[in-house]
């Protein structure tokens, strides 16, 4: 019985496999573009692992210096990756490197210091394992961690943290998001993607590597030496993100998710998710070059300098929903802060608010559901389409005790006001100016409230950021 049962399954299994092997091929082809060419080096460097032996004490809380990034790239596309990663790298206090599979050419040179320092990936193509490989070029994405490792100073180092070279960091979060576990244990920190036939296709418990994902120090110094014999272990797999978890997958440890990582498998405008962005601290962004420019009218890096520019002054609040309403008038007001406002001719309550407008689109037409989490239609319904605000300015007031952001409207509504509760047009507002404190962080995982200083007939409106009184009902 048990053996008829599983060679069954055996047998169900390979025809999965028969079915989802080139469904996979097609949909990588799809997804990936894989930007660079097969590693060129022909010196076979032999991989040392050098094993800690660290002495630091533990208590110490995790900072920035406790961080080793190993990012990815390749020479033919840093041109217009590095203005991503330079918008977040902070030269002399990030540690590790840019990964590429070619030295860097003439016009590169001399390697600026505003960008992570350049390094050679080892060559790969010398492995037993090579020729058998689905996708060569995963290799030496896969093995970067393994290098970084074997470069050696890793003098205090408890996160290695992974990602591309279109991948941009918010760095104050990512340290209080790790500094939340313990990096003497085995970790293994990242989201899935947003796509729901991304997740079906690869792994729901996957991190996805563009969106960033990191490993504490002790499980790298396990899985360094094991890397090779992972691919000989799946030579079929097509990318290194799932090479990865499947190595991780062997070693007994599984996936610790974390809401603010985002791989952003989308298409279009995603202004609709980064508007009411999950109630955790944002930690990443990824795949600018195939999503619109973040901010309308600014060209894709220049929109994520703008970003950065709310980024430097407060990221425990970038992209956090805050909701509030102006009664006399029935409308509701979210803000997105440090990114966008929208207000609406109607009293919504939060929890239909904090659910992403689908603005975007999926990046691979599938079956519903598309997404992993819950979006609201665009519509025609004056009462639920915003008036849409995104920001233009910020800067610190009062002796740098307050941050001023300004949110400008992005285009006329062109449309009836709703109805339903009074006919108040918002039509003849500009401009929403929305006050934060600037000397306390807000607390991870907790919302703000708001209120709403607004005088009729004018076109400016004032928010004013608070801590939620108790019990406080947003609605
Ligand atoms: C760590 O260092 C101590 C002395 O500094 C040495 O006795 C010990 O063998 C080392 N451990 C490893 C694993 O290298
Ligand atoms: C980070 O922690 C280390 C201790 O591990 C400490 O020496 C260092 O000063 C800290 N750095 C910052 C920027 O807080
Ligand atoms: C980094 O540190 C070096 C010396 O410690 C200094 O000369 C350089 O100006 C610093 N660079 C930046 C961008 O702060
Ligand atoms: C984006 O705009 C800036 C400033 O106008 C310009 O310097 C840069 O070349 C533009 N980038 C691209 C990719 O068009
Ligand atoms: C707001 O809407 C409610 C219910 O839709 C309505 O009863 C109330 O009169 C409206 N308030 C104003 C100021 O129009
Ligand atoms: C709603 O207000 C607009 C002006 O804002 C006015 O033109 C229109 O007649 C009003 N509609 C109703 C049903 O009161
Ligand atoms: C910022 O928050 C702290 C703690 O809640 C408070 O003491 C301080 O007065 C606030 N600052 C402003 C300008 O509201």
């Amino acid at each position: 019985m048990k053996h008829r049962f599983r060679s069954r399954s055996f047998f169900a299994l390979g025809k999965l496999l028969a079915i989802l092997g080139p469904l996979l091929l097609i949909f990588y082809t799809f997804l990936y573009n894989p930007p660079c060419n097969e590693p060129s080096s022909d010196m076979l460097s032999p991989i040392v692992v050098k094993l800690s032996n660290s002495t630091e004490t533990v208590n110490y809380p995790t900072n920035i210096s406790h961080i080793k990034f190993v990012l990815v790239g390749c020479t033919k596309t840093w041109l217009t990756r590095r203005p991503y990663t330079e918008a977040w790298w902070r030269p002399n206090q990030t540690r590790g490197n840019i990964f590429m599979d070619s030295p860097p050419p003439k016009e590169f040179l001399p390697w600026p210091k505003t960008s992570p320092p350049f390094q050679l990936n080892t060559d790969a193509t010398k492995l037993p394992v090579y020729p058998k490989l689905a996708n060569p070029i995963e290799a030496r994405i896969f093995r970067s961690v393994l290098d970084s490792f074997s470069l050696g100073d890793n003098q205090g180092v408890r996160w290695f943290v992974m990602a591309d070279d279109d991948t941009v960091f918010f760095i104050d979060n990512l340290v209080q998001v790790l500094a939340k576990y313990d990096h003497t244990k085995q970790y293994y920190v990242g989201m899935h993607s947003e796509s729901v036939i991304s997740n079906f296709l690869f792994a729901f418990d996957m991190a996805y590597g563009g969106a960033g994902y990191a490993l504490s120090y002790s499980l790298v110094e396990q899985l360094a030496p094991l890397m090779n014999d992972c691919l000989e272990r799946y030579p079929f797999m097509h990318t290194s993100d799932h090479l990865t978890s499947s190595c991780l997958f062997d070693l007994g440890v599984a996936l610790t998710l974390e809401r603010g990582i985002h791989q952003i498998d989308l298409l279009g405008d995603i202004s609709g998710m980064i508007s009411a962005h999950p109630q955790v601290p944002i930690v990443t962004l990824h795949h600018f070059d195939n999503i619109d420019p973040i901010f309308p009218n600014r060209n894709r890096t220049e929109a994520v300098k703008h970003l950065m520019k709310a980024a430097e002054i407060d990221q425990s609040r970038l992209a956090q929903q805050t909701i509030c309403y102006e009664k006399p008038m029935n409308w509701s007001v979210s803000v997105s802060w440090g990114y966008s406002v929208h207000i609406y001719e109607s009293i919504i309550p939060r929890s239909i608010l904090k659910k992403p407008l689908e603005t975007f689109k999926p990046w691979k037409n599938g079956p519903p559901p598309l997404y992993m989490f819950n979006t609201r239609l665009l519509t025609n319904d004056p009462c639920h389409t915003p008036h849409v605000f995104f920001m233009e300015h910020i800067r610190k007031l009062q002796g740098n005790s307050v941050v001023l952001t300004t949110y400008r409207r992005k285009a006329p509504r062109r449309q009836q006001p709703c109805f339903v509760p009074g006919n108040y047009s918002a039509d003849n507002i500009l401009r929403v100016r929305v006050f934060s404190n600037a000397t306390v962080r807000k607390e991870a995982g907790k919302i703000d409230c708001c209120n709403v200083l607004h005088m009729a007939g004018m076109n400016v409106m004032n928010i004013k950021l608070r801590n939620c009184r108790k019990g406080e009902v947003i609605a």
